[in-house]
């Protein structure tokens, strides 16, 4: 039976819908030898090889693995320039997982991988609202009222950042650093927000994503987890009057 090439790419694993789209486009993915960049292609993959990013599809168990993702790293599956990639860094993971969401070459911490498709389709969906925490070192004193736009919404090229939680952990006349909770994901998003604000990051480390925290892991490190419970919490109010730390 012929299927749309996303769907079959979703089911077998290998990434989110939307995830499989980019793939698709960015011509990762080819069905028996010929790369394929149309989206709605339909294939029938009992009958056809696809691969993407040189590996054929094959069905697999469901696998759920927490990495500490040091710098240097790519969280894409297929990188233009060749640099490393946060697959690398899984010795032994036969399974064929991919990150959810990403994080920066320059960016550390958690970062969840699984060959679970409808997993990640919950976590990264905008309607979940899925808390992720950074710490996050910034340029110079950070004034109380930078704190507050940062809290509220930033507007970005891209439209208005929702409202996050910020709480300051440590200032000087150097640098600040912040605990921020952002309830969504967009591209490079804290460091524009930063950047909004003219107090540009400095250092960024993810030590929460929804239900899974970094914990005691160190860099480089990987473990394999189970599938947790997706939790429901409340962002913060847009306007809300000025959180206390
Ligand atoms: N925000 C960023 O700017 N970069 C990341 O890697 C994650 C969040």
């Amino acid at each position: 039976m012929k299927e749309r090439l996303q769907k079959i790419m979703a089911q077998a694993g290998i990434a989110s819908r939307r995830k499989a789209e980019e793939l698709i486009k960015t011509g990762c993915v080819t069905v028996d030898g010929q790369t394929v960049t149309k989206l709605g292609t339909t294939v029938d993959s009992s009958v056809s090889l696809i691969r993407v990013a040189g590996t054929p599809l094959r069905m697999e168990n469901k696998v759920y693995i927490l990495l500490y993702k040091p710098k240097g790293y790519v969280t894409t599956l297929c990188d233009e320039f060749n640099r490393p990639k946060v697959t690398d860094l899984l010795h032994g993971v036969r399974e064929r997982v991919f990150p959810v969401g990403r994080l920066d070459y320059d960016t550390e911490g958690l970062l969840l991988l699984t060959n679970d498709g409808d997993y990640t389709n919950e976590l990264i969906h905008p309607k979940f609202k899925i808390p992720k925490v950074y710490i996050a070192k910034l340029k110079d004193r950070v004034e109380p009222e930078k704190i507050t736009l940062l809290r509220n919404g930033i507007r970005l090229e891209d439209g208005w950042t929702k409202p996050a939680r910020v709480v300051v952990m440590k200032q000087t006349s150097a640098f600040t650093v912040l605990r921020i909770t952002i309830y969504e994901g967009k591209k490079r998003q804290l460091k524009r927000m930063a950047d909004a604000v003219g107090h540009p990051i400095m250092e960024l480390k993810r030590i929460q994503f929804g239900p899974y925290s970094l914990d005691q892991m160190q860099k480089g490190q990987w473990q394999y987890v189970k599938r947790l419970q997706i939790m429901k919490e409340d962002s913060p109010q847009r306007h809300k009057g000025a959180e206390k730390y």
